[in-house]
């Protein structure tokens, strides 16, 4: 909770900090550029189904929803989901009717090798993948793939998964057969898909599966071995692949922005940044490479006073430092939503337990006073993005950045004028950065339609689509959101105040 002096503090602060917002009301119509890419994304775990079929073996969300089904809000499963498997040519039709540029979508590793490893090769899995790409190949809808989007071969996990250092293999060898089956017609490859949410909340906590809550050791094993899986899996493709697929390869961040809470906090507030984003981007987009300096001395520090005889963060060696630094070729940013930092001796508790957050030694929050959406984090901060795409462009030489999500929640229903408006005021806050130079190439909205939300099951809607889980075709129908967005796409233009003047959905000429 923000108490009164703090939020008279930060309100002052954001005196200087609503340049975004400003700029926002002086332009009713703003023109993206021509060469502006446009798309949507999901993920396999939650828009797939098919959980068993065809030679699929179970994944850790599998394990997680059928052995403690309530640790999802709604008791929930991927079991069906969105039922893509069998309607993935309906999903290319909104494709079309939305007019997308390119789709981002994820494999599902247990549904192409069952075994894990490369062993057996599923054919049945294969095909689903061809049969998608050659559809939206059909109607000029460039795939992009995102090889892992957290549903990881339940047996790897057994193994450890991101904790054992043999991941980096397992993966790379993973990554291997989808370059090999797919590589000839898909040329936008994202390795991971936000490796804080995977470790810190996977490995650290309990908010992901497989929830080992092992805070302050786990998450920070996890971080070093999957940066290392992302270095192979580039490294492959680098060296293998490029010259005759001609496509990129990148990985994708979350991060969220951060204000000080007050001009005594402007530290701790970058201090949290390298924590909780920088920990990924630092080694791979910094010229020096490795975690960020503050995360090496702080934790190194804590874990001698608390008596362990060597820093709880792993190291990488130089040779290390140099495979990681520089292995994308663009940075995929999901970006959501803005916290605020403070850090005071009240959090100077010391605990003999390793925490992540006691590394940090600073406190995030959100105002309860800020709009928001279904999803508790997800507050409307429009100026957050532009701060957090300069701060990108600023510190790691501008490398080129596609928004690999970026949308919002809601509880259901088809008109929903408080997700056109996050929209309009995250791409416009999106457009004053591009203004002042930042390289962003292209925009996936999430997501097409509602999918299964992870712990919050299907309680929370992210979706342009609206979809009937009681109906077993999992009907889809376009929300108003689908249609300003459908106008975007179609005239490149962000107008604030476009209303569609039907509910009926058609597929554009060329489309
Ligand atoms: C994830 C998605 C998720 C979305 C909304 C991102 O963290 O990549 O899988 O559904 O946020 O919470």
């Amino acid at each position: 909770m923000i108490s009164n002096a703090r939020l008279f503090v930060f309100i002052s602060l954001l005196g200087i900090s609503s340049a975004g917002n400003i700029k926002v009301s002086r332009h009713d119509v703003r023109k993206f550029p021509d060469s502006f890419v446009f798309g949507a994304a999901t993920a396999s775990y939650q828009i797939e189904g098919g959980w068993d079929e065809d030679g699929k073996s179970e994944n850790i969300w599998d394990r997680l929803t059928h052995t403690e089904p309530c640790s999802i809000a709604d008791c929930s499963n991927g079991d069906i989901a969105d039922d893509s498997y069998h309607l993935y040519k309906r999903d290319v039709e909104m494709m079309r009717e939305l007019g997308l540029d390119f789709y981002r979508f994820s494999l599902s590793w247990s549904r192409i090798l069952p075994t894990s490893f490369p062993d057996k090769v599923n054919e049945a899995g294969i095909q689903y993948y061809n049969n998608l790409i050659d559809e939206m190949l059909k109607y000029n809808i460039e795939p992009m793939i995102t090889l892992y989007h957290w549903d990881l071969p339940q047996k790897l996990q057994e193994m450890g998964g991101w904790s054992n250092p043999y991941i980096v293999d397992w993966f790379a060898d993973y990554a291997r057969i989808a370059f090999e089956n797919f590589g000839d017609r898909v040329k936008y490859w994202i390795t991971m898909n936000e490796p804080r949410e995977v470790c810190y909340q996977g490995y650290g906590t309990v908010t992901k599966a497989p929830r080992l809550n092992i805070q302050g050791i786990a998450e920070y094993m996890c971080a070093k071995n999957l940066l290392m899986a992302h270095a192979k899996a580039y490294h492959i493709y680098n060296e293998e692949y490029r010259q005759s697929q001609n496509g990129v390869i990148g990985i994708t961040l979350s991060a969220h922005w951060y204000y000080p809470e007050t001009d005594a906090d402007i530290e701790a507030a970058a201090e949290v940044i390298e924590f909780e984003w920088g920990q990924y981007a630092h080694p791979i987009f910094s010229e020096a490479g490795d975690f960020p300096p503050v995360m090496r001395e702080k934790i190194a520090a804590k874990s001698a006073e608390q008596g362990f005889p060597r820093s709880r963060l792993p190291e990488f060696t130089p040779e290390e430092i140099d495979y990681v630094r520089g292995s994308s070729d663009f940075f995929g940013l999901n970006h959501y939503s803005t916290y605020i930092v403070y850090r005071n001796q009240s959090l100077n508790n010391y605990h003999n337990v390793p925490s992540y957050y006691d590394d940090m030694n600073a406190a995030p929050y959100q105002s309860s006073e800020w709009e928001h959406g279904a999803s508790s984090f997800l507050k409307v901060v429009p100026d957050g993005f532009y701060r957090l795409l300069t701060d990108i462009r600023e510190k790691y030489n501008n490398p080129p950045v596609y928004i690999t999500e970026n949308g919002y929640s809601t509880y259901g229903g088809l008109i929903d004028d408080d997700r056109i408006a996050y929209y309009r005021k995250y791409l416009s806050a999106m457009l004053d950065a591009m203004d002042e130079g930042s390289d962003v190439r292209g925009y996936a909205a999430w997501s097409i339609m509602d999918n299964f939300e992870w712990m919050q099951g299907y309680t929370e809607r992210f979706g342009l689509y609206e979809v009937d889980y009681e109906s077993p075709e999992r009907t889809r129908t376009p929300r108003k959101s689908a249609f300003v967005y459908k106008q975007i796409l179609r005239t490149r233009e962000l107008d604030m105040h476009y209303e569609p003047d039907t509910n009926v959905m058609t597929i554009d000429e060329g489309k």
